[in-house]
């Protein structure tokens, strides 16, 4: 939520923090504003609406001198989207400028003291309170920057990344951060802040991770951090092995379909991290046989579509490693008080590292003495940092709101956890060991296959562009996979839309079946399919168009459906890597159709770090 930058060094600042911002836009796209420095001079210029908007006002950033800056785009939490309530936030004079991420819980307690003590505000926003929390302690203390940060670190409850300039402190910026994403780069000739990879990916793959609660200094030739008691530490740099093409859209229209399209290599990679030898091996997340073998219980707990990762996760290790499985909803899990039993393992699934409520899960699983492992794509996020274990998936940066490689990657990592658990136990023969893997290793080629016939799913979906509503329908795994379908769909297209286990639907929602009501039947496994039909038939009958997703060889379905989408056979557990496929071009489709915004949904945000 809200992506923050910031450059200090030999170039002109503005167009360097548009850049970064246009890569950071993802994460929140409701208005922008930068803070440019020359002399004594600081120039704030905000905008309302897109990124576009900024730029058009400062000429592209020309219009805006400067070596030295903070800049800003915001997903709205306290206070309406207003040109007012952008960032950057000043003190008055220009005493301290600052742009923020995340959100200040006891906003309104730090306002309170800071009206009695004489201060004006004039936007809504907990940024503001921020900003003039640390102006005041700056003054009342007449420290230095860090002293004033701390001070203010130690009041301030809730998450935040702060990017902060101080009038007196020319040609340097402040950064601290808790619980919200930020990393810094150094080149010879500047040091970049940001709250993404691709914001600095441009420039330089050196950088550093700020820890919670510490402080980071920036000049143009070098950074330095400090913990809360003021006194300097040694950080060690490291290098991003992403390269900046794969966070461009390269020739697609849209980073989701580009994303899309790098599913099957996404898959490979993060197979081939953890497949060694025809076996299945979390040695890279440290967990070994002895371990893997004395697991009881497993909890999966995520947000959104890893959520679903985890629903289809549950399936597949109970049946194949033979270990209870339990899945949460991250803001459900943190506050029921879960009763987490011995010998048992929290697994924490989540693309950007950084979801707000997964963060807090996984900090209860940790406090509540349970061993964590955490499924993660953005390598040094805080969930990567927090968990016992961390088992990196293999998508590289993901840009487009609507997740769709990392959950492909995401269903990877659980699968291969069911797979090494399932060895380390032996509840699996060496020759079904090695059919399992043969066919995850199939599956980078089925999954370009499946794509390959993205045009016949265009044709079907502009069908329903103006559709009000679609039910998705399965059991079982079908049901998981059904789950996403649903996601995908109503997200970026707009089209209400359900996912119902099959078997659920006459116990009340089948009532809102009406003459051609889209209901898309997931079919991808055997033993459910001839149950699932049933359902069909039943809503057929109250007037519903149906769509089958099934695999290859269930030709008898095309007397019931009116539509079939076909994927390659595999084993029944993988079979979600390649049915999500056509549900995603669905909703890209659908969003297309009509016009929308597919990378940037209206009122969502890529990494939600607020709760
Ligand atoms: C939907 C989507 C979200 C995320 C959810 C969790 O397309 O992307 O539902 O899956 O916000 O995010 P991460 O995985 O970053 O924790």
């Amino acid at each position: 939520m809200c992506g923050i930058v910031g450059y200090v060094g030999q170039k002109q600042a503005a167009p360097i923090l548009l850049h970064g911002l246009g890569k950071l836009e993802y994460r929140g796209y409701d208005s922008a504003g930068l803070a440019v420095r020359e002399g004594e001079e600081i120039t704030v210029v905000k905008a309302k609406g897109r990124l576009a908007e900024l730029s058009n006002k400062t000429a592209d950033g020309q219009a805006v001198p400067g070596n030295c800056g903070i800049g800003h785009t915001r997903w709205a939490t306290h206070g309406e989207p207003s040109e007012i309530n952008a960032h950057p936030h000043v003190s008055d004079g220009n005493f301290v400028v600052g742009v923020h991420n995340g959100i200040i819980e006891n906003y309104q307690e730090l306002r309170e003291k800071l009206l009695n003590h004489g201060y004006k505000f004039y936007s809504q926003t907990d940024t503001e309170v921020a900003v003039k929390l640390v102006d005041y302690y700056y003054k009342k203390y007449l420290g230095t920057p860090i002293d004033a940060i701390n001070h203010a670190q130690v009041r301030i409850r809730g998450s935040y990344a702060l990017a902060l300039m101080f009038k007196d402190y020319p040609n340097e910026i402040y950064a601290a951060r808790k619980d919200s994403p930020m990393i810094i780069g150094t080149t010879e000739d500047g040091s970049f802040l940001g709250s993404d990879v691709p914001a600095i990916l441009n420039y330089t793959r050196n950088v550093y991770y700020v820890g919670d609660m510490e402080v980071a200094r920036l000049t143009a030739s070098d950074v330095t951090f400090f913990n809360l008691d003021g006194d300097q530490i040694e950080k060690e740099q490291k290098v991003i092995e992403w390269d900046a093409e794969s966070a461009e859209k390269g020739g697609f229209e849209h980073f989701m379909m580009k994303e899309i399209h790098e599913q099957p290599k996404a898959v490979q990679d993060t197979l081939s991290a953890y497949l060694k030898d025809g076996h299945a091996d979390l040695s890279a997340a440290e967990l070994d046989t002895e371990i893997l073998k004395n697991i009881e219980r497993m909890y999966i707990v995520a947000c959104g579509s890893a959520y679903h990762v985890g629903m289809v996760g549950k399936y597949v290790i109970e049946s194949m490693a033979d270990i209870p499985v339990e899945v949460d909803l991250a803001s459900e899990f943190r506050y029921r008080d879960p009763k987490l039993v011995k010998n048992s393992i929290v697994i924490i699934i989540s693309q950007s590292g950084e979801t707000a409520d997964s963060l807090a899960a996984l900090r209860l699983a940790k406090k509540k003495g349970i061993p964590t492992l955490a499924i993660v794509n953005v390598v040094g996020s805080s969930i990567a940092r927090d968990a016992d274990h961390v088992m990196y998936t293999y998508a590289g940066p993901e840009i487009s709101v609507a997740t769709t490689k990392a959950y492909s990657a995401q269903l990877i990592a659980v699968d291969l956890i069911a797979l090494a658990a399932a060895a380390a136990k032996e509840v699996i023969s060496d020759e079904r060991e090695a059919e399992l893997v043969k066919a995850l290793q199939a599956l980078p080629e089925q999954i370009e296959k499946v794509i390959e016939n993205k045009e016949r799913l265009q044709w079907f979906t502009s069908k329903f562009a103006n559709e009000k509503d679609a039910f998705f329908i399965g059991r079982g795994i079908d049901y998981a996979i059904g789950l996403e379908g649903s996601l995908k769909m109503k997200e970026i297209s707009y089209i209400h839309s359900e996912a119902y286990a099959a078997g659920e639907l006459k116990h009340g929602t089948i009532s809102l079946i009406e003459e051609g009501t889209l209901v898309i039947g997931i079919m991808t496994q055997d033993a459910l399919f001839e149950k699932t039909r049933s359902n069909m038939v039943e809503v057929k009958s109250r007037g519903a168009y149906l769509m089958a997703l099934t695999e290859n060889g269930h030709y008898s379905i095309e007397d019931t459906a009116d539509f079939v989408v076909y994927i390659p056979k595999t084993e029944p557990y993988f079979a979600p890597s390649l049915a999500v496929i056509p549900l995603q071009l669905m909703g890209y489709y659908l969003s297309l159709a009509r016009g929308l915004d597919v990378d940037k949904p209206r009122n969502l945000a890529k990494s939600v770090t607020v709760e």
